[in-house]
């Protein structure tokens, strides 16, 4: 099973990023073929801007993937400004596949906000998404360690789902 973990956010002390980094360790211990990409990295452009090559990448990375888990940071709650231009440009072969969403806000009230990239993912590509959000806030972190028991907990659980489910989509 080949998984790629795409990491949204801009920020270099990004949350969600070291949520994505919890996942692909635990995947990796299962023997998955997870790849990380922080694209904070990349050279994105807006839509209607040259695509460039980092997001012609990108898009290959994401067809040849079967299965997909995209980072999220809640932005007025909603998705990151980044992450709409990467579903905008670079998501076209991601159709039917299986993904899940692993998030982290501010605040413990914003966990709805990920229903707008639910909607995209389905309503655009039939995407299927693992009915389980990774989702964890501010105070679940003390700089970039995770101090929440839960979390930790729960990203236990996520990562074995996806596993689990995954691996049968796989087949
Ligand atoms: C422009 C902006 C808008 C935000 N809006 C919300 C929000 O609506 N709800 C919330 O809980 N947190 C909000 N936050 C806080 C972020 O979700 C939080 O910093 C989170 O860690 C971002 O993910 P990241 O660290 O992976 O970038 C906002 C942050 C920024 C910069």
């Amino acid at each position: 099973m080949k998984t790629l973990i795409i990491s949204s956010s801009l920020s270099k002390t990004s949350k969600s990023l070291i949520l994505c980094n919890e996942v692909a360790l635990g995947l990796s211990k299962k023997k998955v073929n997870c790849s990380v990409i922080d694209s904070s990295s990349l050279i994105i452009n807006p839509t209607h801007k040259r695509k460039t090559k980092d997001m012609q990448e990108l898009s290959q990375k994401i067809k040849e993937a079967d299965n997909i888990i995209i980072g999220m940071g809640v932005h007025c709650y909603s998705i990151n400004d980044n992450l709409k231009i990467l579903l905008d440009n670079c998501f076209d072969g991601a159709q039917k596949k299986f993904f899940g969403i692993v998030c982290a806000a501010g605040g413990e009230k914003s966990y709805l906000s990920t229903m707008h990239l639910t909607q995209i993912c389905m309503n655009e590509w039939r995407m299927i998404q693992l009915p389980r959000v990774l989702y964890a806030s501010n105070g679940d972190f003390s700089k970039d360690e995770i101090i929440s028991k839960d979390v930790k907990e729960r990203i236990k659980l996520f990562t074995s789902e996806f596993f689990e489910i995954g691996k049968k989509l796989c087949n």
